[in-house]
């Protein structure tokens, strides 16, 4: 088989989150087709980055009280660790805040300027004077204007799931500082002219997306239902790159993002003496991005058009992945069910999720779920229970009884290896066609066959009989567990190296399945896998639970809004001042107000009119000390004049309570 040139890109993680399990999908997937290519002797480069850019990291920056890069580095530690520990073999993982990714910025962006593919703007945003930035949708909050629920998104509610325009929104302010002098500014944007290459885009769909994602997407394509132009540019402040010859204006983040992967492909070529014109730049080389299916406009329209119109090649394959649920839901910070990779390590082993998420993967788009009792049983069951008993049992008995010797195949059992090494082709195009759930399923069935082979030659009884028979048959069965295992290395990497290397063998290639293991010493049997607990799942589910997010998933009533920031000396300016009710009473012609007198410390009481009528009987407030505001101007009622306030909280269902401050405090005391 000729060797190919493979170029293999996984989505770019966000620099501001960690990563979970609902990642995870994505990568896991990624990295068994990376290794499967490469153990079938083909060139493949597996390359990935952090994506760095935009106002989210800004902001969270700025919050922490640190830089942005300060943010990326340490988001850059952690992410690689978690990688390494699923056994993500990324050949490179970069950053989007590199130099080799403004130089294809600034490349392509002048490309497609000269290509004529941009279009300028002028686009009226949110600006919060106080944060000194334009507001994404993501950074307003507000009513939402369907339902009336507070405190929704700028672009959509998730009370009532409908979506609609900052300009739509009832009590916009800014998410950050909840300033509501937001200002509608108008600047000018550079747009990327898409329906400059729909037709272009209608031909490439198909044959390089899955077919559900071309049909979906070619309904952008109807005659009323233009491409819009995507705007590229963001103003100031901005943590990105600044677009030559357009001082102020940055990259939008999703420009820098997928450039990242020819970036970090860039990189990965200068350190290990290759040329990127070889490899992206090359006809004949194959580029592939695995993707979710949330960003396949990113992928599937802006990025083909993109690199079309400035002359790269284009993806090969766009391969597009479902989302995660877990027990069959949205993954749930409450519910302890929001699983992050490092806290997933510390209960459980990677190689038992990269194995139910290969039984669960079959190249489709739909989404996968994660039954927590399922994985336990399927782990428990197949891969320690079905396969990896082979090995225990094999290993384990010939080195107790046969002097760890491996002899030769006896026949039932050699025509059951040949019968797995038949396998091997149809196996490896399910790899290719990222069908793993096929894959594991053949697998299956043939540790069944060897497990039945296994019980009814009964070598623990034969042993003692006809040592040399046994031999025969350990021997065959550690044979086949091996074309197994050869067959599972792209899914369990490190198991099968422990397999390699108890046979005393080199990592294993594709290839190696082919050859049998006969005459020889096998090495001390080490643990391969062992069963799951399901009490670790527990812990597991119990340490991710986040308690914040649970008091905020529960129902709550509607609060209005923490009022814009003021000064400490706006603040003190009103003075507050214990106030002792001399005497209460019901206005006539009012059933809201209650006449209080109030004795502050001053010659006479204070007259106040105050609407608690409903909360209080008169009666019960003489002799309470409340809290006053005493130099508020007098206001003329019609029962008389108010000479001043008392202070009472309302619930969002209109009960009152008013405030007293401890007793000990005497009437006038100030109140701080
Ligand atoms: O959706 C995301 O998480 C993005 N950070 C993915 C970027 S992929 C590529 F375009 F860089
Ligand atoms: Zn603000």
């Amino acid at each position: 088989m000729e060797s190919r040139k493979i170029i293999v890109t996984s989505a770019l993680p966000y620099a501001n989150g960690d990563i979970h399990l609902g990642h995870l999908v994505e990568y896991v997937q990624t990295d068994f087709w990376v290794r499967f290519q490469k153990m079938r002797g083909h060139r493949c480069v597996y390359v990935c980055a952090d994506d760095t850019h935009g106002t989210p990291i800004m902001v969270r920056a700025r919050k922490e009280g640190i830089t942005p890069e300060e943010l990326i580095a340490r988001s850059y530690e952690q992410h690689t660790r978690d990688f390494a520990g699923f056994e993500i073999n990324f050949d490179n993982y970069y950053s989007t805040n590199s130099p080799e990714n403004y130089e294809f910025c600034k490349d392509i962006f002048a490309r497609l300027e000269s290509a004529g593919a941009y279009l300028t703007n002028s686009i009226k945003q949110l600006y919060c004077p106080n944060c000194k930035m334009f507001l994404p949708d993501r950074f307003v909050k507000g009513v939402c204007p369907k339902c009336g629920a507070g405190e929704q998104y700028g672009d959509s509610c998730d009370a009532c799931g409908s979506t609609y325009t900052t300009a739509d929104l009832k009590d916009a302010h800014c998410a950050t500082c909840g300033c509501r002098d937001l200002e509608l500014r108008e600047s000018e944007h550079i747009l990327f002219d898409l329906a400059k290459y729909k037709e272009y885009l209608r031909g490439w769909l198909d044959g390089h997306t899955p077919q559900d994602v071309a049909k979906k997407l070619r309904e952008w394509f109807g005659d009323d239902q233009e491409l819009l132009p995507w705007d590229v540019s963001r103003d100031a402040p901005y943590f990105g790159f600044e677009i030559p010859g357009h001082p102020g204006k940055y990259f939008y983040v999703w420009l820098d993002a997928p450039v990242g992967y020819l970036a970090s492909l860039k990189n990965w070529c200068d350190r290990n003496g290759e040329k990127f014109e070889d490899w992206w730049g090359n006809p004949d080389a194959e580029r592939y991005h695995f993707i979710g299916k949330d960003i396949v406009r990113f992928h599937c329209l802006f990025w083909p058009a993109e690199l079309h119109a400035a002359g790269y090649e284009g993806p090969t394959k766009v391969f597009v992945h479902g989302f995660l649920t877990v027990n069959g839901e949205k993954m749930s910070k409450s519910k302890g069910t929001f699983i992050k990779a490092a806290t997933y390590l510390k209960y459980l082993k990677a190689q038992d999720l990269r194995f139910y998420y290969a039984c669960k993967l079959n190249g489709s788009t739909d989404d996968i779920d994660l039954n927590l009792d399922d994985f336990a049983n399927r782990v428990n069951s197949d891969l320690v229970g079905k396969i990896t008993n082979l090995a225990s049992r094999g290993a384990q008995m010939l080195h107790k009884n046969l002097g760890g010797q491996l002899g030769e195949m006896d026949e039932a059992g050699r025509k059951l290896w040949q019968d797995a090494l038949a396998r091997s082709e149809e196996i490896a195009a399910d790899y290719e066609a990222r069908d793993f759930s096929k894959v594991m399923t053949e697998v299956r069935a043939l540790a069944d066959a060897a497990n039945q082979y296994f019980d009814s030659m009964a070598p623990w009884k034969l042993v003692k009989e006809d040592p040399e028979a046994a031999r025969k048959v350990l021997t065959s069965i550690l044979n086949i567990f091996r074309v197994l295992t050869v067959y599972l290395t792209p899914v369990l990497p490190s198991y099968s190296l422990k397999v390699s290397k108890l046979f005393g063998e080199a990592p294993y290639q594709w290839a190696d399945a082919a050859k049998a293991i006969e005459n020889r010493p096998v090495e001390k049997y080490e643990y391969l896998a062992t069963r799951i607990d399901k009490a670790a799942i527990d812990s597991l589910v119990e340490a991710s639970k986040d308690t914040l997010a649970a008091a905020e998933a529960a129902p709550k009533p509607l609060i209005e809004p923490v009022k814009p920031t003021i000064d400490f000396d706006t603040f003190a300016k009103a003075d507050l001042r214990v106030a002792k009710v001399v005497s209460a009473e019901a206005v006539e012609g009012s059933d809201k107000l209650i006449r209080l007198m109030l004795d502050i410390g001053e010659a006479k009481p204070r007259q106040v009119f105050a609407g608690i009528r409903k909360a209080y009987d008169p009666a019960s407030l003489v002799g309470r000390s409340l809290v006053m505001v005493a130099n508020l101007a007098p206001r003329k009622m019609r029962f008389g004049v108010s000479e001043g306030m008392v202070l009472a909280a309302g619930n969002p269902d209109g009960s009152l309570f008013v405030s007293s401050p401890d007793s000990g405090a005497i009437p006038g005391a100030s109140v701080r």
